[in-house]
């Protein structure tokens, strides 16, 4: 991760959605009124994700790229990267990918692309958070949008929100409330790195407010 401020987006932004389930992640970005046109491939590695038609649903490019076509992390690595490059992709955000990237393509999009989480990192990494945090008898949870790095739900966390587990919880309204979470807080994670408002010192985030919210305070 190169250390102090990312710059802007320049130009208009072309982002590439990476989804293996439902997509209500990729939803949330297409509805957004910041984000939704500047959504221009969705990449899945299950032939059935939802969100693949949720993709063609707004006419965006939806790619199935089978894991089972390539050998190894590293050669279905550099299929995708050619593939975000053919699309003139700028910034990449991890929406429920279940995945692991190879280092070529994170360093490809060093500071230009994010991940979500449910739970709050570093306690729960993995694809089974909202699960083993239930099961982990924790009173709290939440959600976590981070930078990528090289090492799997580790990078520079962008925003963070606790949820309160409750006593009746169970996967389903767990799940339910991380989700309103994450569809909140992925949105203005993407447009503060488009527009240039995340700077970074090591492992520290700051997300500078946008020009509306400086106005509103002047
Ligand atoms: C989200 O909870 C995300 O944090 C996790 O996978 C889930 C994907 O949900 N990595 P959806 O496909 O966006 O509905």
């Amino acid at each position: 991760m190169n250390p102090a401020s990312l710059d802007p987006v320049p130009g208009d932004p072309r982002i590439a959605v990476l989804a293996s389930g439902t997509g209500t992640n990729l939803q949330a970005l297409l509805d957004d009124p910041f984000a939704g046109s500047r959504v221009a491939l969705v990449v899945s590695d299950r032939s059935r994700a939802v969100a693949l038609e949720r993709a063609r649903g707004r006419d965006v490019p939806a790619v199935f790229l089978d894991p089972a076509e390539f050998r190894g992390r590293e050669r279905y690595g550099d299929a995708l990267l050619a593939l975000l490059h053919e699309h003139a992709i700028d910034v990449v955000v991890m929406a429920g990918f279940m995945r692991i990237l190879s280092a070529e393509v994170v360093r490809a999009f060093d500071g230009r692309m994010l991940n979500v989480h449910p739970s709050l990192l570093p306690a729960f990494p993995g694809a089974h958070a909202v699960a083993d945090a239930l099961v982990w008898g924790a009173k709290v949870t939440g959600v976590t949008v981070h930078l990528v790095d090289e090492e799997v739900d580790h990078g520079p966390i962008v925003f963070q929100e606790a949820l309160e587990i409750l006593p009746g919880d169970d996967w389903d309204s767990l799940e339910a409330r991380v989700h309103q979470v994450e569809h909140r807080l992925l949105p203005r994670a993407l447009r503060a790195l488009v527009e240039g408002r995340i700077r970074v010192e090591g492992r520290r985030v700051e997300v500078l407010a946008d020009e509306a919210a400086r106005g509103a305070s002047r």
